[in-house]
């Protein structure tokens, strides 16, 4: 499939991770993928300069010209990286949208939170589409990245990963990369996921949660065992949610 050049309803999304970096051209009004999705092995060290490097061949490589929005595992202030809690130290102060539209000389990159982008699609096109009032996505993977929404609207970096609990960053006691490292079971593991979301039910009462990352594809392992007030949804939009999500950004200017 060939994309040439902008249009009103499309953008490039590019979701970035820790081990791969994938794009492709989404129709923002449908959230259907228009070309493959591509996929780059994350550089190492993942340094701004190298990540910028792969985006813009992401981009070139599918000929696209316009719009375009990247999914970033940080806070992201107004285009800059204010943090780096799993990534490369050297990104915190940095200007990614500044770097990676320099890289790519096609159109202007906005950046935003991976999380935020996996929200912003849910609540377009997945688990939370439709839904009032507040809702909370939490995303299990190598952290626990978050996306406040009320009626459908986010609120932008709110990091509830990094919540203390029991003395601990939470991410550190109930992220999936936890269980891998452990070889602890869905059921072990599940106990330290409720521990977390019951105290962030507690702190926000929210009328959803939506649960993401790469272990959503096993939700029914471990959502049954979850006791809480509040209803949980997996993820439904899995590999793309971040692309998709980006991508909407991008088009409707959801600078963070
Ligand atoms: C980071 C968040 C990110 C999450 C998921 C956390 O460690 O602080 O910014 O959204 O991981 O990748």
């Amino acid at each position: 499939m060939e994309a040439s050049g902008s249009q009103a309803n499309q953008a490039f999304g590019v979701d970035i991770g820790g081990t791969g970096i994938k794009g492709a051209v989404v129709d923002v009004k449908t959230g259907q993928l228009v070309t493959e999705r591509t996929r780059i092995l994350t550089p190492h060290p993942a340094t701004p300069g190298a990540v910028a490097q792969v985006v813009a061949s992401l981009v070139s490589g599918a000929g696209w010209r316009g719009d375009i929005g990247a999914t970033f595992p940080a806070v992201i202030k107004h285009g800059v990286a204010q943090s780096a809690a799993n990534v490369d130290e050297s990104w915190v102060g940095t200007d990614a949208d500044k770097i990676f539209t320099q890289a790519v000389g096609a159109g202007e990159v906005i950046v935003l939170n991976d999380a935020d982008a996996a929200g912003i699609a849910e609540a377009r096109f997945g688990a939370a589409k439709g839904v009032r009032g507040v809702v909370i996505m939490l995303t299990f993977g190598t952290g626990i990245g978050s996306a406040l929404l009320m009626n459908g609207v986010l609120v932008p970096n709110t990091e509830l990963g990094h919540l203390e609990l029991d003395g601990y960053d939470a991410e550190s006691r109930a992220a999936a990369s936890v269980r891998d490292e452990h070889g602890m079971s869905y059921k072990k593991w599940a106990l330290r996921v409720n521990r977390y979301m019951q105290h962030v039910e507690r702190l926000f009462t929210p009328d959803l949660f939506v649960v993401g990352g790469g272990v959503s594809k096993n939700a029914d392992r471990w959502v049954p065992l979850l006791d809480l007030n509040t209803k949980v949804e997996p993820a439904q939009l899995l590999n793309d949610a971040g692309i998709v999500g980006a991508a909407i950004a991008a088009v409707e200017r959801l600078e963070e």
